[in-house]
């Protein structure tokens, strides 16, 4: 065969991610000298574009937080870059993943104030295309709210979460009761995260702005999500956040507003109160599927304990 293999972190072609994620490897190096001139090109057409719909549509927090970066316009950033200035601010440090982090380890890296980041980025011929989290999704739309102190405390929050999901499944001696009652817990933290963290929208002094970094990081629903009739915005409200099903594959017909990140905190530990009295053992049936990798790794970690 002649030819070389394509050098580039592009998402679904990346031999060295790949080639870890064959090793088991699930922490590794960002490699930086590996992107390619179109991986640096994605980034900066992600950016450009995206940067006057921040101003109009997201929240101050991410916006003050995106200027406390200062992330590169033009290249992919470095991780050791973003991670000098993020620590000093809020401790947060991105860390990053050959790929799919399964839930508890997940939220297990948000308790110890770190967050696996993807360092593959789309096809720069697809840009808004996004089969799995890049690079893109997981430093300009997740990152800077990471630099919001209060934001940052959320999430360490929602990671304890999941180390007392464990710690009450450890309890359950019949396996198969275990089992049941994780999924649903796993079912609403999940639903929680997407309607939050992902999703989420803030009332501001300037109206409804986004604050869910699936909408920070998508040029066409980040707008959608603000101004579109189609869709419903309602008060948060934590019953219908953890049985309300999370579809994927399409822009959110239904979005969630809270009033500051003080509310959001105070709805984490709502959460885990509703978890130690067994009201998250039997959530609505539905979206999302509980990936067999993700209740395996809280079923190990409460076979751990
Ligand atoms: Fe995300």
């Amino acid at each position: 065969m002649t030819g070389t293999v394509a050098a580039g972190l592009t998402t679904g072609s990346a031999p060295f991610v790949e080639e870890a994620r064959t090793r088991g490897e699930l922490y590794i190096t960002q490699a930086y000298e590996l992107y390619s001139r179109q991986n640096h090109e994605a980034w900066a057409s992600l950016y450009g574009r995206m940067h006057e719909r921040w101003q109009r549509y997201a929240n101050d927090h991410f916006l003050r937080g995106l200027e406390a970066l200062d992330l590169p316009r033009d290249r992919v950033p470095r991780l050791e870059d973003v991670n000098r200035r993020l620590q000093a601010m809020s401790g947060f440090e991105a860390r990053p993943v050959s790929g799919y982090v399964p839930g508890f380890l997940f939220f297990d890296c948000l308790s110890r104030r770190e967050f696996p980041t993807t360092i593959t980025i789309r096809d720069q011929a697809r840009l808004d295309y996004l089969p799995e989290p890049d690079i893109f999704h997981d430093v300009a739309g997740h990152i800077p709210m990471h630099t919001e102190k209060a934001f940052a405390d959320v999430l360490v929050r929602i990671g304890g979460c999941a180390h007392t999901a464990v710690a009450l499944a450890a309890r359950v001696r019949d396996r198969e009761e275990q089992t049941r009652r994780l999924k649903n817990v796993i079912r609403a933290m999940s639903r929680f995260f997407w309607f939050t963290v992902e999703f989420g929208l803030m009332r501001t002094p300037r109206g409804v702005r986004a604050y869910g970094s699936g909408l920070l990081s998508s040029y066409g629903e980040l707008q959608h999500a603000i101004e579109s009739d189609e869709v419903q915005r309602y008060p948060v409200q934590l019953e219908w956040l953890i049985n309300q099903g999370a579809e994927i594959d399409h822009y959110q017909p239904l979005l969630f507003i809270v009033d500051s990140f003080d509310h959001l905190f105070a709805l984490v530990e709502e959460l885990e109160r509703w978890m130690q009295a067994g009201k998250l053992d039997n959530v609505a049936p539905g979206l999302p599927e509980i990936a067999a990798g993700d209740l395996q790794s809280f079923l190990d970690a409460a076979e751990s304990l």
